[in-house]
């Protein structure tokens, strides 16, 4: 039964997912499933909901959805229900959803319990590493960002309003956002996988900066 679920929803959100560009396609989906599983296992959390939260968990993003931040819950909300999941199951996932984009530096969102932690690890190790790096870089592309742009510093959002203006390159995005996820990991088994990946980013940008400031 549960199975049969997660394999409905998977096909639900592969066909919503599945032409996005912005790097909420459905492998990221796919990958934040993986590695939610992997580390819900080890921290004993709820299988259940930790799986169909991670695989809806942007079926409407914040950028998309002209503001309506519980629009992903609802969207997720409405299919669980069609497929006649319990109520239970689906406000304990609505409520992940609902609660899991990163708004700016000073208003983190807190997840209450550990599922939605363990969800929101999984979605914020998908940023970081090889793959985070890959995926910033074509959401740079797609917000016509530059690569790099000397001169303009990185900037420390106060709010969420500043935070979605920001129209920095996607280098300084590094320093705004990807190489502060290390610190906000919840979970002991989510800051282990998150070390390394870091470590990669790191190198990356000093691989990136000595290719750049070569000497002529
Ligand atoms: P998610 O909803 O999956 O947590 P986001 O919506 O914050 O992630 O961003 C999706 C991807 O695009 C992430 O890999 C993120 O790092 C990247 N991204 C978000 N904002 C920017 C930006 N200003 N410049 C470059 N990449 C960005
Ligand atoms: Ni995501």
């Amino acid at each position: 039964m549960e199975k049969t679920i997660i394999n409905k929803t998977s096909e639900f959100v592969r066909k919503k997912l599945s032409d996005d560009c912005s790097g909420h396609d459905w492998w990221h989906c796919y990958r934040v499933y993986k590695i939610a599983t992997r580390i819900g296992k080890i921290e004993n959390a709820d299988l259940f909901i930790v799986k169909l939260s991670a695989l809806l968990h942007d079926i409407s993003d914040w950028k998309f959805n002209n503001g309506d931040e519980k629009l992903g819950g609802k969207i997720a909300g409405r299919w669980l229900k069609s497929i006649g999941v319990d109520n239970g199951t689906i406000s304990s996932v609505c409520e992940i959803i609902d609660a899991l984009s990163f708004k700016g530096n000073d208003s983190i969102a807190k997840m209450r319990t550990l599922e939605g932690m363990v969800v929101q690890d999984a979605d914020r190790l998908d940023a970081i590493g090889a793959i985070g790096i890959a995926r910033a870089f074509a959401y740079g592309g797609y917000k016509h960002r530059n690569i790099y742009e000397p001169g303009v510093k990185p900037k420390k959002h106060q709010n969420f309003e500043q935070y979605k203006k920001n129209k920095g390159s996607t280098i300084n995005h590094f320093y705004e956002k990807l190489l502060l996820l290390k610190g906000l990991m919840n979970t002991k088994t989510a800051k282990k996988i998150a070390t390394g990946r870091h470590f990669f980013m790191e190198n990356f940008l000093k691989e990136f900066f000595e290719e750049w400031d070569v000497s002529s």
